[in-house]
């Protein structure tokens, strides 16, 4: 069987992905899919998306136990416990606890993929173990994959199309086939990989968050294939893959 491998620039087209019955990879390098995936390996039990900030303090008014994360205009709100920087999201502040986050592009782009059945969260940290378990799923399944950028504000952004070629040069099985948007990812990914961090700061959300003062957040949002976790999203909250699916490969 082949793999049908495709790519959504903007996050407003994930319905397109869910349509096609794909996996679906969502992508939010900077820095959403980064901060899911470092508290989820740090011990955090689950992360809830949140679509609004309403939402989020709703949840927490329902389970006070929740820890309130997440951003807006790249700080943390108002009443929230942490922000968005993945480097807050340490075992002492997360183990054992249900995050409820809530950011202006990531979360957003997570949310409209929940009715797909298979939704993993790829970033360069785990860009290698989201390709094998994403393959492993899809021979099992005989579904395609898509990846799904996040984005900055709706807008295309280089860094999560980096990460789809990275994750796409993961992929070993021969059995996938690219399509020419996923062939350009892996292109300019391979021509950017030998200074990722350097490439990556040329894109404008680096650039902001730079500014802000979270240069260390997009140095360690490049460090490629450093973890070998898999956030899954089912039934309105992320964990990591073994503990959704125990008895899967
Ligand atoms: C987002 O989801 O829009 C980002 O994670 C924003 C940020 O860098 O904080």
């Amino acid at each position: 069987m082949v793999i049908q491998v495709d790519l959504e620039f903007l996050a407003r087209d994930t319905g397109k992905a869910v349509g096609r019955g794909d996996l679906i990879i969502v992508i939010d390098v900077l820095r959403s899919g980064t901060t899911i995936l470092n508290a989820l390996t740090n011990g955090a039990q689950a992360a809830v998306p949140a679509m609004t900030l309403e939402e989020a303090y709703k949840l927490r008014r329902k389970h006070p136990e929740y820890l309130l994360a997440g951003e807006r205009g790249g700080q943390k709100p108002k009443g929230f416990d942490l922000g968005n920087s993945p480097l807050e999201f340490t075992c002492q502040r997360v183990e054992g606890k249900t995050l409820v986050i809530t950011t202006t592009s990531g979360t957003a782009a997570l949310v409209r993929s929940k009715t797909a059945k298979w939704v993993l969260v790829g970033v360069f940290l785990n860009a290698l173990a989201v390709a094998r378990k994403a393959e492993q799923i899809a021979i099992r399944e005989t579904i395609g994959v898509s990846f799904v950028l996040s984005g900055e504000k709706g807008r295309f952004s280089l860094e999560d199309f980096l990460c789809a070629g990275a994750i796409a040069n993961g992929f070993a099985s021969g059995k996938a086939h690219f399509s020419d948007k996923v062939q350009a990812a892996l292109l300019v990914f391979k021509q950017a990989e030998n200074n990722l961090i350097g490439n990556v700061m040329k894109a404008k959300h680096a650039e902001h968050l730079v500014q802000q003062g979270f240069k260390g957040d997009v140095a360690f949002s490049c460090s490629l294939n450093a973890f070998r976790t898999v956030p899954m999203y089912a039934d309105g909250k992320i964990m990591l893959y073994q503990q959704t699916a125990p008895s899967s490969p």
